[in-house]
């Protein structure tokens, strides 16, 4: 929570006011579906929230840095928005009948991933959507900095960075069916890295009820 209030408190708007393309793809993904309440983990300050309650979906962001929730409620007046953090989910007794996460799950450690994962599960629908992006394993900054756990690096204190690999998503995701997995490039400009080309990672599948977890 420190080192994202600090980010946000120094840099504001840190990739700009309009949405990531992999948002719009994953909007054009979600309207191809019978899809209505949106949950938004790790909302930052709502560039996303803001792609999908403006396309009239009724969307729930989390977030874990009151700084930055506080500009979001003025950026995106339409969703709901709560401070907290996505492992201590759920925030409402509501069903989703879709999650979209952008680039929240390898920010965590191996065991906190399984569990932020088997709270989405939870906060779903039966049949419900995921669509999630992570950093690769084709990321430039791939092994940089203290190895902590398998793939995973810490190249700025206290935030680590897990790198996946399709096999490794496939596996994150074993209690959902997939309908599309690959790797989407993202261009960002913004800090020391000036611009910069990410290659992310993206899932997006379906609840399978019959998973036992
Ligand atoms: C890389 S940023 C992405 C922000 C947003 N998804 C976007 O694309 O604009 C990661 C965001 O997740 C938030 N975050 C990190 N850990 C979190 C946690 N455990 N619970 C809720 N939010 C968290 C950070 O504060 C930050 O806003």
């Amino acid at each position: 929570m420190e080192y994202w209030n600090n980010r946000y408190s120094d840099k504001g708007k840190i990739w700009g006011t309009k949405p990531s393309r992999t948002a719009i793809y994953a909007l054009k993904l979600f309207k191809k579906y019978n899809i209505i309440k949106i949950l938004i983990p790790g909302a930052g300050y709502g560039r996303h929230t803001k792609l999908f309650s403006k396309n009239n979906y009724a969307v729930t962001g989390i977030e874990i840095s009151e700084i930055v929730l506080n500009v979001a409620k003025e950026f995106d007046s339409k969703s709901k928005l709560v401070l907290g953090s996505v492992l201590d989910m759920p925030f409402n007794n509501e069903i989703y009948d879709a999650i979209f996460c952008y680039n929240v799950l390898h920010l965590l450690l191996r065991n906190e991933r399984v569990l932020f994962i088997e709270k989405c599960y939870k906060q779903l629908r039966d049949s419900g959507f995921v669509f999630f992006s992570v950093f690769s394993e084709q990321e430039n900054s791939f092994g940089m900095g203290t190895k902590i756990e398998e793939n995973t690096f810490e190249s700025k204190p206290y935030r680590p960075t897990h790198y996946f690999t399709e096999e490794d998503i496939l596996k994150h995701f074993k209690s959902f069916t997939v309908i599309e997995t690959n790797v989407i490039k993202e261009k960002e400009n913004h800090g020391d890295l000036g611009s910069h080309t990410h290659k992310l990672r993206y899932i997006f599948a379906k609840k399978n009820e019959n998973f036992k977890i």
